[in-house]
């Protein structure tokens, strides 16, 4: 058994990969065998586990700028943040962070300390992250245990659910709306199960917003970058967020990195109060030039040519096997995909056994392709899966 631990799992027989490198999309084993990447590992490498153009950047900010500390003014700092901002198409501020659970938690920070309320609504289908007050907001099963702000934490019903905005509403009531700083909200849910709420459900949340002066997050962590298609997922939507969480393939996954974007009242609040938050790591000038040439490969041409090659084949597949018998569902958004299936005979193991690296939650089998992959290795892997799926 290894000294380290190995996460989410009991440490005798854990998942895991024993690997000698990776190509673009594939581990390599020992032996010499390969394992195609199907999920972007956890659905933060989606511009391939080897890029040139991300790990040039690296050695050119190390070679020029290598650190800088939270106080420090550099002109990368400036520019990204300007270039995310105009990417994001919102006005307001950013706070820079080092992961998808920081960004959750000085979110949750900042929209309680800014409303001065100290309550939250969340979904039970959700995953935030894995620190105390991410997991106070997650729904699924790694929050038990550890839901430590339980008491100000309420949850509401699923966007599918029978009258779930006015079920909403009755919470809202029911904790009284003067507690509640905000909802906290994956735009489009992610390794639970890629659930795509309705505009309509999204306009019934902007509505009780703006009805009670209730906050709206939303947790881009995974749909954010072009994983859905746009490139953010709230842009699928007519949506107007307040906060937002960012981390993952903001830099590629090639460096603990991630942003809340904050809207400008909030942000112009902190102008004369002070931001009690902040981090050693704050704006790392690496992370900094990641999301930088993530910002330009995203607007290069032949990766959204790629990327609709991608949606388009996930689209073809969707049709091939939606109606398997042991199927119960398939819910696709631009490179992401979760097969529900009715019976689970799928584990992670029985995916790498046939050199897969595929994520499984429950039921569902998740789908997020490397978004940069090469197209055939893409309709092989899926062929594969179609078979596994097929013959369950
Ligand atoms: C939707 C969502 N939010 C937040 C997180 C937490 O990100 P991190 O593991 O970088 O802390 C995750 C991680 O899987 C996630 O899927």
């Amino acid at each position: 058994m290894s000294l380290y631990f190995q996460t989410w799992s009991a440490q005798e027989n854990p998942n895991q990969l024993e690997i000698t490198g990776t190509s673009e999309t594939d581990y390599i084993l020992k032996d010499g065998s390969t394992v195609y990447d199907l999920s972007s590992c956890s659905y933060h490498l989606g511009f391939g586990l080897r890029n040139k153009n991300l790990e040039t950047a690296i050695i050119d900010q190390v070679t020029s700028l290598p650190v800088a500390g939270p106080k420090t003014v550099f002109p990368l700092k400036d520019q990204v943040t300007k270039r995310l901002l105009s990417k994001l198409g919102l006005e307001g501020k950013l706070f820079y962070t080092t992961s998808g659970a920081e960004s959750v938690e000085n979110a949750l920070k900042i929209a309680r300390n800014y409303s001065g309320k100290t309550d939250i609504l969340a979904r039970k289908v959700s995953y935030h992250g894995a620190t105390i007050g991410a997991l106070s907001a997650t729904g699924d099963w790694r929050s038990d245990g550890h839901l430590t702000l339980s008491q100000n934490t309420h949850y509401i019903p699923e966007p599918y659910e029978k009258d779930a905005l006015e079920r909403t509403e009755e919470i809202i009531n029911a904790v009284g709306a003067d507690n509640i700083s905000a909802f906290i909200l994956e735009t489009i849910t992610g390794g639970n199960g890629v659930y795509i709420p309705t505009q309509e459900w999204w306009d019934g949340i902007q509505c009780l917003c703006k009805k009670y002066d209730i906050l709206l997050i939303l947790d881009e962590v995974v749909c954010g970058f072009s994983r859905t298609g746009k490139d953010f997922g709230f842009q699928n939507f007519k949506l107007s967020p307040d906060i937002i969480c960012l981390a993952k393939a903001i830099s590629g996954g090639f460096f603990p990195f991630g942003a809340v974007y904050f809207n400008s009242e909030i942000s112009k609040h902190y102008d004369k109060n002070v931001l009690s938050a902040g981090l050693t790591n704050y704006a790392h000038p690496i992370g900094l030039k990641l999301c930088d040439e993530v910002l330009n490969l995203i607007e290069d041409q032949s990766f959204q040519d790629n990327l609709d090659q991608v949606e388009k084949l996930l689209s073809d597949f969707k049709e091939n096997v939606q109606s398997f018998p042991n199927i119960k569902e398939v819910r696709h958004i631009g490179a992401l995909m979760a097969i529900e299936v009715i019976e689970q005979h799928f584990s992670w193991k029985v995916f790498k056994e046939n050199g897969l690296y595929i994520n499984v939650t429950g039921q569902n089998i998740i789908i997020c392709p490397i978004m940069t992959t090469d197209l055939k290795k893409l309709e092989d892997a899926l062929n594969k899966v179609k078979n596994l799926l097929n013959k369950a």
